[in-house]
């Protein structure tokens, strides 16, 4: 591997994102340093200003100033939330930043399609950052895919469980609640790496035709119990339900970094008692079933490829477990596998004895450890030291993603929602 040159990087929305990227300047100081932050948030831009040493005068609270400033860089790291996407990547792209976008890239299609011509236009590079492609357990799936050991995909089978704590802290109770708020609805929010990693590794062809049913049925006023309060703390059920806040948001706090985001300090300066007056009033501390919006709890996706492949893919929220599954049925094998378990199935039908032959492989010496390098089964990680080397023009993986390489997977999102909510059948334009 040629030597690696250290990469300046801006960080626009300090958020949970934004620090996971800027952290690998921390992790691999010779590959990169973060030259300037941009937040609206006073903690965050502190927070994330202090721990990379950026200077004062390279801190700032809106992209606006930051662009007058004129701050050279390799890249700008988008990490805002999901509506502020279009309007930001566009005023980087217009100023010709590279950057590299969170998904998912937009909430519109004719807003998604814009930003691709508008980049290619002013000939800068936005890439994304669908994670799951670098984890090793749907990289590895991919090389098998390519190698051609099980011959061309017959069908693809994708599920996504969102287990209870993650469900409710942030498509419930957190700020991807609700798609009028957020811009995103549940599939584009969760699932569009879903369907990215379906159009990935189905892209011998593209797909063609969408239909979609999903609906909000379960987190709803009539299933709340039949005394329960509009708040957990006062609730005669606090104790027994599965979604009382006082244990998921006090007692196990998973994240805490979105439910106590609100306080406008850092989360180490909360006490407990704060904490507790907190949910006695804000959403984090209200109901699960009585939210008044029609985020849907659970849909099914079901699309067909121009070569006549077909792929489907359920989501739930609120499952007991947590996990990603896949089925692959190609002509000549298939693929199999919980993401959760680290390891895959691939089945190859044996020729001489009229069977399939079964060899189990284990991903879990590839998983770089999420505690020291963040999530996604180490796919944060990768996908940066992949985008250091893209920078530099250097080789990089299968798993780089462009925005014109990820358009297929949003589409379908936009086609698949479009279908749920006229009850049509959707073609991909
Ligand atoms: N790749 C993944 O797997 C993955 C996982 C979680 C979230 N996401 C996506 O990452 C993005 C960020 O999510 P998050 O959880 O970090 O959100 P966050 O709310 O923690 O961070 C967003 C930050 O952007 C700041 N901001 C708001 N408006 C801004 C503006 N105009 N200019 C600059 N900064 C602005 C906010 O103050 C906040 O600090 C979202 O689009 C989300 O959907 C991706």
């Amino acid at each position: 591997m040629s030597e690696i040159k250290k990469m300046k990087f801006a960080i626009l929305g300090c958020g949970n994102r934004g620090q996971v990227y800027a952290d690998y300047a921390l992790q691999c100081p010779e590959e990169a340093e973060v030259v300037a932050v941009i937040d609206p948030n006073p903690v965050h831009l502190k927070e994330t200003g202090d721990r990379h040493n950026v200077p004062q005068e390279r801190r700032f609270d809106n992209i606006h100033d930051f662009l007058a400033a004129k701050i050279e860089c390799d890249s700008v790291v988008n990490a805002t939330m999901d509506q502020q996407h279009y309007e930001t990547a566009l005023l980087l792209i217009e100023a010709g930043y590279n950057q590299l976008l969170e998904k998912p890239i937009c909430p519109k299609e004719d807003e998604l399609l814009d930003l691709e011509r508008k980049a290619k236009e002013k000939g800068v590079s936005v890439l994304i950052c669908h994670v799951l492609r670098y984890a090793p357990f749907y990289k590895r799936i991919k090389e098998i895919l390519n190698g051609g050991t099980i011959g061309s995909i017959l069908t693809l089978e994708q599920n996504e469980h969102v287990k209870i704590g993650h469900f409710i802290d942030s498509f419930v109770r957190g700020k991807w609640n609700d798609e009028n708020r957020c811009g995103s609805g549940l599939l584009l929010a969760k699932c569009c790496h879903d369907t990215d990693l379906m159009c990935w590794l189905n892209n011998a062809s593209a797909p063609k035709t969408v239909s979609s049913f999903g609906q909000r049925a379960w987190f709803t006023k009539e299933n709340a119990p039949k005394d329960s309060t509009e708040f957990c703390y006062n609730c005669p059920h606090t104790n027994t339900c599965l979604y009382s806040a006082q244990k998921i948001q006090l007692d196990v706090d998973e994240f805490p970094f979105q439910t106590w985001e609100g306080m406008g300090k850092p989360i180490e300066e909360v006490s407990y008692e704060e904490k507790v007056e907190y949910l006695k009033t804000n959403e984090y501390g209200k109901c699960a079933y009585k939210f008044d919006v029609d985020l849907v709890d659970r849909q099914v996706v079901n699309v067909l490829f121009e070569n006549g492949s077909t792929a489907t893919l359920t989501l739930v929220g609120g499952s007991v477990r947590a996990d990603r599954y896949i089925h692959i049925v190609g002509d000549k094998g298939e693929i199999e596998g919980h993401m959760i378990d680290e390891k895959f199935v691939l089945r190859i039908f044996d020729r001489e004895k009229f069977d399939f032959v079964e060899e189990i492989i284990t991903v879990s010496d590839d998983i770089v450890s999420s505690d020291k390098y963040g999530g996604h089964g180490g796919g944060d990680f990768a996908l940066m030291k992949d985008y250091v080397r893209f920078l530099q023009g250097a080789d990089t993986s299968i798993s780089i993603t462009r925005l014109d390489d990820s358009l297929n997977g949003h589409k379908v999102v936009y086609a698949a929602e479009k279908s749920r909510r006229n009850e049509t059948v959707e073609k991909i334009r």
